[in-house]
């Protein structure tokens, strides 16, 4: 069968997600699981947003507004930005291939980082595009190679800031510096899905940056929000070049619940602060915790924790999986003695550790 399939698609390796709280009850038999795989909010959604989303079911008859346009107006007010710097999409994920499909040409390639956000690589793979991927310096970007990376065929650069999965990040200093003096050709993307969980004072705001046409911000509404199950997120780019982007995306890309959903988490700051707060406590705990048990961690400022557990990793997710706590085990990412961690709640985080403490000493089975 594989002649049918086009040549690129077979190089392509597909996204594993982290494991569902139902696809492990049901394999494992067990009645009592917690996820901390997929950096999603340990409150569940924004009450606000559930509230529009239920508001809003019956009319779901209606295809959604194909332009968003309530949203971008929200939007553009909270970020002091015209709706017309807004592109909307299904997800960042789906945002970083009309990204791709918009701006990088047959022949033209994209930087990113290694280890990174495995769907830079993987969109770029399905859409036959060429990768370059710098490694990382002590678990963080490293821009100034990136930069001896860039050759005449770049055309786009994929920055997490935050990184996922380590939680590191590029400073204000360290991201002006590499702007300056990048190609004209070169369109930087900053995608900064962890933005809200922040917790220093040199992480770079770019609200006013993009306006130069080099920047793409891409935000999402999939973690600090609450709302990954509804698929929704957003690029910040110049008016000009977002246009462009307009006319790749699928008119209905954003449905008619995500949409009303957003909107209302937006205005749920009391949320947004409760949700910051809980994740800095449970990293506060978490840290605490793996010093004890001498396991060394990346230092993060996002709402998960890459763990050097100093044995194989997917085999301490397998043994943490039977004792109903799901976590992610990084082969796919190429670290194999890692474990990455979402900060849960209280109670989660808890839970957590006590089965770490278990397994670590050697008790393999609840
Ligand atoms: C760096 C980064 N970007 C984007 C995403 C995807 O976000 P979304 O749910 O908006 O597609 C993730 C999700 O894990 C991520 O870690």
């Amino acid at each position: 069968m594989k002649e049918l399939v086009r040549k690129n698609i077979l190089k392509v390796n597909a996204y594993i997600a982290g494991k569902p709280i139902e696809e492990t009850k049901r394999q494992l038999g067990l009645k009592d699981v917690i996820k901390l795989a997929s950096n999603e909010n340990p409150l569940g959604p924004s009450p606000k947003a559930v509230a529009a989303i239920r508001k809003t079911a019956s009319g779901v008859n209606r295809y959604p507004d194909s332009q968003g346009f309530y949203l971008k107006k929200k939007l553009a007010k909270a970020l002091e930005i015209k709706p017309e710097n807004i592109v909307l999409g299904n997800g960042s994920d789906e945002l970083i291939d009309i990204i791709i499909k918009t701006f990088v040409e047959d022949d033209e390639n994209i930087v990113t980082a290694d280890t990174t956000f495995l769907e830079y690589e993987i969109i770029a793979g399905v859409n036959n595009r060429k990768v370059t991927k710098v490694p990382l310096r002590y678990f963080k970007y490293d821009l100034e190679s990136i930069k001896k990376n860039i050759d005449k065929q770049t055309k786009l650069i994929f920055i997490a800031n935050p990184n996922n999965p380590t939680g590191t990040y590029v400073t204000k200093f360290e991201l002006d510096d590499f702007l300056r003096g990048l190609p004209d050709h070169c369109l930087v993307v900053l995608d900064e899905a962890y933005d809200a969980f922040i917790d220093v004072n040199d992480f770079p705001n770019m609200f006013n940056g993009f306006k130069n046409k080099k920047i793409i911000l891409l935000k999402t509404f999939s973690k600090s929000y609450g709302l990954a199950g509804l698929r929704i997120g957003y690029a910040v780019l110049n008016e000009e070049l977002a246009g462009y982007m307009e006319r790749v995306r699928q008119p209905f890309n954003t449905n008619l619940l995500a949409q009303a959903g957003a909107m209302a988490a937006i205005e749920d700051r009391e949320f947004l602060r409760k949700t910051r707060r809980i994740v800095l406590e449970g990293k506060d705990y978490l840290y605490g915790n793996l010093k004890k048990l001498g396991l060394a961690y990346v230092p993060s400022v996002a709402n998960f924790i890459l763990i050097d557990v100093g044995q194989d990793g997917v085999e301490l997710f397998n043994k943490m999986l039977r004792f109903g706590v799901i976590v992610r085990e990084m082969k796919q990412y190429g670290l194999k003695n890692f474990i990455r961690v979402t900060i849960g709640t209280k109670k989660e985080n808890e839970r957590f550790v006590k089965v770490l403490k278990k397994i670590l000493r050697g008790k393999e089975r609840p």
